[in-house]
């Protein structure tokens, strides 16, 4: 979503950055923040300040884009989203009550806040993952008949497999096998193992864009602080 991609066809050590087309800050201005502090090239200079919890990120978070708007108050008139993904899915809708109740205690300056977005959201661990077999289904990953057959046999539990339920834990066995070679995070891509031949893999992405944030060039150009740990 940044103005910048990484492409790493030529190996993971090799890649380059080249400009996004389709970056979000073509229509609107966004700020990561990595938090809490330890996250990305963020650091703590007391111990205290390294203790964290979901509630602590939320205040924290909430305190952050308080005082980032007040500074900058050119962007205050903007509709306001918060943003997170993966384990965030927890904790962004929590940041953005406090933002909305912030706004109703009268605290200023008042935020535009219009809600949330979350990009594949922890919510529920049981119900998340659960839900993967009817989504799977109506993707139309798998068959009408491994479905009924999951739905007929496992009483609603898809994800801890009852070894004392057979039919169950075959019709599992079944679904697993039509989505093995999937990618858990994106169904159009392919599941990659480590060292693996496909001509493309998220991971690679992720892999290529840890050794290019580490290299003493693209921290330098960052400003980012050598003082962490
Ligand atoms: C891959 O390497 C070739 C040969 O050095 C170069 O011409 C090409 O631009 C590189 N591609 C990328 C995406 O970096
Ligand atoms: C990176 O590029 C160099 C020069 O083209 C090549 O010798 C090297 O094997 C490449 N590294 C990887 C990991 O592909």
């Amino acid at each position: 979503m940044g103005p910048l991609s990484i492409n790493a066809d030529n190996g993971t050590t090799n890649a380059t950055l080249v400009l996004n087309e389709n970056s979000w800050t073509k229509m609107a201005s966004i700020i990561f923040v990595d938090i809490p502090a330890g996250t990305g090239f963020s650091y703590a200079k007391t111990k205290e300040a390294w203790v964290s919890s979901d509630s602590i990120v939320a205040d924290l978070a909430h305190d952050f884009v308080k005082k980032f708007l007040s500074g900058h108050p050119k962007f205050l008139k903007n509709p306001l989203y918060i943003g997170g993904i993966s384990y965030m899915g927890l904790v962004t809708p929590i940041i953005t009550m406090k933002v909305y109740e912030g706004n109703e205690r009268g605290e200023q300056p008042t935020l535009n806040i219009q809600g949330y977005i979350l990009g594949s959201p922890l919510t529920d661990k049981f119900m998340d993952f659960n839900s993967r077999l009817e989504y799977s289904h109506r993707m139309a990953l798998i068959s009408n008949d491994i479905y009924e057959s999951a739905i007929r046999h496992c009483r609603g539990n898809y994800v801890n497999i009852d070894t004392a339920n057979p039919l169950c834990a075959h019709s599992l066995q079944r679904y697993k096998q039509c989505i093995d070679k999937i990618s858990t995070n994106n169904i159009l891509e392919p599941f990659c193992e480590e060292s693996s031949d496909l001509p493309y893999c998220q991971e690679d992405a992720f892999e290529a864009i840890q050794i290019w944030a580490n290299t003493d060039t693209a921290q330098h150009a960052l400003n980012i602080s050598q003082v962490r740990d």
